[in-house]
């Protein structure tokens, strides 16, 4: 069976200090955790603070972005060697914030998970649709989509280092979550399209995560179905509380 995997995307959020109490909070209330992967991808800049931090907890690095080059005049960016050098493990590609605001497309989404791959860190490769999408039905065929170029020419030896996150637009920091049902349909659809591209053996290690208004409330409840692999939270992974009953999820069998 798949582990499952709660990342927490912490976005453009908290000052060094906020980062500090959030972090020794979350490894306290998670320390005898064993069975999930948990993750918090804080900015860049508190990284290193952060890594500190969860040594000896369960608690992984993971960055929310980042370059498709390994160094160079690139003011502004970060490198995949300078995300390994600072602990991260795992990094999350093509958010829609990123793909929306500026102008990450599947083509520099399917650079920057090569250049993951090669550095050795894990992409969280993230899809979804628009409201608007959704309501013209061609939600499944965009996403589709978005995974196999956002995949292409992966090889199916470095498939099962890949994540995929399904956050819809319209329930990202809008309080609106997918149905599980909603969510189920298009994560199902999400493991055959990685079926035909890596084969039935593979796809069945690859995680695939729900992300968008994620909370206490309805984690078991998406957790529960045989697609929804994890959570991939913004909001409340801002508070180590609520995070930590997230990574606590009890699924309802
Ligand atoms: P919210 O949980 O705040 O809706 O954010 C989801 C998200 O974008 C995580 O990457």
């Amino acid at each position: 069976m798949r582990r499952p995997m709660i990342a927490g995307n912490w976005k453009m959020n908290t000052t060094a200090a906020e980062a500090e109490t959030l972090v020794r909070g979350l490894c306290s209330l998670v320390a005898d955790v064993t069975d999930v992967d948990i993750l918090v991808a804080p900015p860049f800049v508190y990284l290193q603070l952060v890594k500190a931090l969860i040594a000896d907890s369960p608690v992984a690095l993971a960055a929310q972005d980042m370059s498709p080059e390994k160094s160079g005049p690139w003011t502004g960016e970060v490198s995949g060697p300078m995300l390994k050098d600072v602990g991260c493990t795992y990094v999350i590609i093509g958010h829609s914030e990123r793909r929306q605001f500026f102008f990450e497309t599947d083509e520099s989404v399917n650079k920057k998970v090569h250049a993951a791959l090669n550095e050795g860190l894990a992409p969280i490769v993230c899809v979804g649709e628009t409201l608007e999408e959704r309501k013209k039905g061609v939600t499944l065929s965009l996403v589709g989509r978005q995974v196999k170029n956002g995949l292409a020419e992966v090889t199916a030896g470095h498939a099962s280092e890949v994540t995929i996150a399904y956050e819809p637009l319209w329930a990202i920091g809008t309080g609106v979550t997918a149905s599980p049902e909603e969510a189920e349909e298009v994560h199902s659809a999400i493991r055959e399209v990685l079926r035909e591209l890596f084969g039935a053996d593979i796809v069945g290690n690859m995680r695939i995560l729900y992300g968008g208004s994620v909370k206490p409330d309805n984690v078991d409840e998406l957790m529960s179905r045989p697609n929804i692999d994890g959570a991939l939270v913004g909001g409340a992974s801002l508070t180590a509380e609520s995070f930590a009953r997230i990574v606590r999820f009890e699924a309802i069998s």
